[in-house]
């Protein structure tokens, strides 16, 4: 597998905007949201080649080969009485955004985190807040081939397995840190109605079959305030947080 570099030589010209200075570069480390501390600025990324305890969401461990992946985290300092949550939404928007130019293909997002294409999951976002600052962990699973990809409940693909190609990950982590610079400046000008056209026509869930807290019901759409309205043996709720399964 060769995806090129992600140290500061290969990663640092193509750096144009606000995010990824400083840009902390590790071959190895325990998880990127551990190399940041509250004393970096606004923009500080911090990436690595691979991750020994990566994180995913509900304490759920992020899996990749050395090499294969972006595996990024963003710290961010927005407003106090600003939704976290809705941070995963923007990060997710992002995401879907540099993988849908990168595969000239649609992506999705699947409430409340994950990136998907062709109703498979190629990303997840994951934000996490301490001490009054923001870290926007985002995943995109690049280079693997299949046999490399987890075994998860929502099923797993790499842009490789998609399309076939492998990619230099420099080009593809400039692209998502300049889109991530756009999507959080929309957000913090407008709120998630300042990014809710990119988000609810990608909204994978919509329509869909699903089941929330041991009752079945139908998706109706991710929230103008980055809830996920369901309709759960025919009453119609919000739920705020967690997971929904779905039907295949
Ligand atoms: C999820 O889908 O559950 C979220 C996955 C988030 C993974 C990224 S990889 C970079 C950053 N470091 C981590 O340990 N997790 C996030």
């Amino acid at each position: 597998m060769s995806g090129g570099s992600l140290a500061p030589d290969a990663v640092g010209p193509l750096l144009t905007g606000r995010l990824g200075h400083p840009y902390v570069y590790r071959e190895q480390c325990e998880t990127t949201q551990g190399l940041l501390n509250r004393s970096e600025p606004e923009g500080a990324v911090a990436v690595a080649d691979e991750q020994t305890a990566g994180r995913g969401r509900l304490g759920r461990v992020w899996q990749a080969p050395p090499g294969s992946s972006i595996l990024c985290s963003t710290l961010l300092r927005p407003p106090p009485e600003r939704r976290i949550a809705e941070l995963a939404l923007v990060g997710g928007l992002a995401t879907a955004e540099t993988v849908e130019e990168a595969l000239d293909l649609a992506a999705q997002i699947k409430w409340p985190n994950d990136v998907m294409v062709n109703r498979r999951k190629v990303a997840g976002v994951l934000a996490e807040a301490f001490d009054g600052v923001v870290v926007l962990g985002i995943g995109i699973n690049v280079n693997q081939e299949r046999t490399a990809l987890p075994d998860a409940d929502v099923p797993a693909a790499s842009l490789r397995t998609i399309d076939g190609v492998v990619r230099d990950r420099a080009p593809l982590l400039a692209a998502l840190l300049a889109r991530l610079e756009v999507r959080y400046g929309d957000w913090l000008e407008g709120g998630l109605d300042g990014i809710y056209d990119g988000l609810g026509s990608r909204d994978f869930l919509r329509g869909r079959r699903i089941t929330a807290d041991g009752a079945a019901g139908i998706a109706i759409g991710i929230t103008r305030t980055g809830a996920l309205e369901v309709e759960l043996d025919g009453e119609r709720r919000t739920v705020e947080a967690g997971e929904i399964a779905y039907e295949r």
